[in-house]
């Protein structure tokens, strides 16, 4: 037994790690971020509040939660030697490949004065990065585009400002409207943790050789871009775009590809490693979607309704239902990034950025412990032992 469950010994042996972050039940599509379920939450609390939650394991009252906001608010400018970095990049780099590397340099800014056995240093850590993703993913975009950065700014909320440095040139200030700021708020908290996935474990792994805290989550982004992580929102509208026309003979062709073994294509968005019903993320992502494109008089938006009728036709046909395939997190969140503005290819950052809390609270949790060096086994299936021939 571990805190308030008994785990059969079969999974006991699978288990990477302890943890008291967050809580998943694949078979009821149940996700708790410390003990508190995540529509609760995306319903009624916020992003900055859930960072807090994630990182302390309770909720702040007011003056804790304002103190801990204006920590992050003041720690959200980088150093300017670190837009240098950016200069070495081609134009056309995707801004994984850019956040990634320019990630992984903060460890050049902050790695000597860090020492992670010091809590204070750890804290401080975790404000930095959590600060300064929306920075340094805005100027991903930026750099992509080929505008000037935009600089953070403290009057605006932590979604705010991240809409503001993406979209604001020194001509023009762009307002997001409330609906859209929540919208991106939402986005940020239904991404922020999700227990042992892949780029989690990575961040962990990284973390028990004792390498320093942005390193670890360059590693955390490396291990997200892939599509069958946190690649699957991209992938998501590029299959939206791949059907094209809003038809149900093209709709039902991709469900066949989909269904086809022959046919390396999978429905992007849909399935999970651990989910065996419902992502409860993606009932609350598709309430948003319907809120966003309403806002803005979408709701027709062709994209919309092809993704409808692919969930439609998948929670019914044998082939997904006998897998207990269901839509993820990622199947209606690029719909919403789209509507907003965003390029699909900065929906994989968005979702790094969202992480980064979950990445640097497992991490904290774990070097807070008794951090033993990670070490995976295998099940070897090579050669038996043998002479090298003599010549
Ligand atoms: C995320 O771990 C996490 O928590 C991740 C995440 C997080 O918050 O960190 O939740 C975020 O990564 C969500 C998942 C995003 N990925 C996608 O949407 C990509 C599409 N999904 C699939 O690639 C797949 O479902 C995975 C990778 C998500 C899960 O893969 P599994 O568990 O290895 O699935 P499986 O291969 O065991 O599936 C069982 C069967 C197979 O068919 P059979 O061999 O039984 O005949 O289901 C089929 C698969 O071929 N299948 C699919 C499918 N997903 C699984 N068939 C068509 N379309 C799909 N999407």
């Amino acid at each position: 037994s571990k805190g308030l469950f008994t785990y059969d010994p079969g999974f006991v042996s699978t288990a990477s790690c302890e943890s008291a972050i967050t809580y998943i039940d694949g078979a009821k599509g149940v996700l708790l971020h410390r003990g508190y379920p995540i529509d609760q939450l995306a319903k009624q609390s916020d992003y900055i509040e859930l960072c807090y939650l994630l990182l302390n394991g309770e909720l702040p009252d007011a003056n804790q939660k304002k103190q801990f906001e204006t920590t992050i608010t003041y720690h959200t400018m980088v150093h300017e030697q670190l837009t240098q970095f950016f200069k070495g990049f081609r134009r056309d780099a995707h801004p994984m490949a850019i956040l990634c590397g320019v990630v992984g340099a903060l460890s050049a800014f902050y790695h000597d004065s860090l020492d992670i056995s010091n809590p204070r240093d750890r804290e401080v850590s975790a404000f930095r990065l959590i600060a300064k993703m929306p920075t340094m993913a805005a100027m991903c975009h930026k750099y992509s585009v080929g505008q000037p950065f935009m600089y953070p700014r403290n009057d605006l909320n932590y979604a705010e400002n991240f809409l503001h440095m993406m979209f604001s040139t020194p001509c023009e200030e762009y307002k997001p409207s409330p609906v859209l700021a929540k919208a991106m708020d939402r986005i940020f908290m239904l991404h922020a943790d999700h227990e042992q996935n892949a780029s989690t474990s990575t961040v962990r792994l990284t973390g028990s050789t004792g390498a320093n805290p942005f390193a670890c989550i360059a590693a955390g982004i490396a291990a997200l871009w892939g599509p069958s992580h946190g690649g699957a929102n991209e992938a998501v509208l590029n299959m939206l775009d791949e059907i094209g026309e809003d038809s149900e003979e093209n709709i039902q062709h991709f469900i066949a590809k989909a269904k086809d073994k022959d046919d390396p294509f999978r429905l992007m968005g849909f399935g999970h490693r651990v989910y065996r019903n419902f992502d409860p993320r993606a009932k609350v992502m598709k309430e948003t979607c319907d809120e966003v494109l309403a806002e803005l008089g979408l709701e027709n938006d062709p994209q919309l309704h092809i993704a409808k009728r692919l969930e439609e036709i998948a929670l019914e046909d044998e082939y997904f239902v006998q897998r207990k395939l269901y839509p993820n997190v990622d199947f209606y969140s690029g719909i919403i990034l789209k509507a907003i503005g965003i390029p699909t290819n900065m929906f994989t950052v968005i979702f790094a950025l969202s992480r980064t809390v979950g990445w640097i609270s497992h991490w904290k949790e774990m070097v807070s412990g008794d951090n033993k060096i990670g070490r995976p086994r295998q099940l070897y299936t090579g050669s038996d032992s043998r002479d090298y021939p003599s010549k």
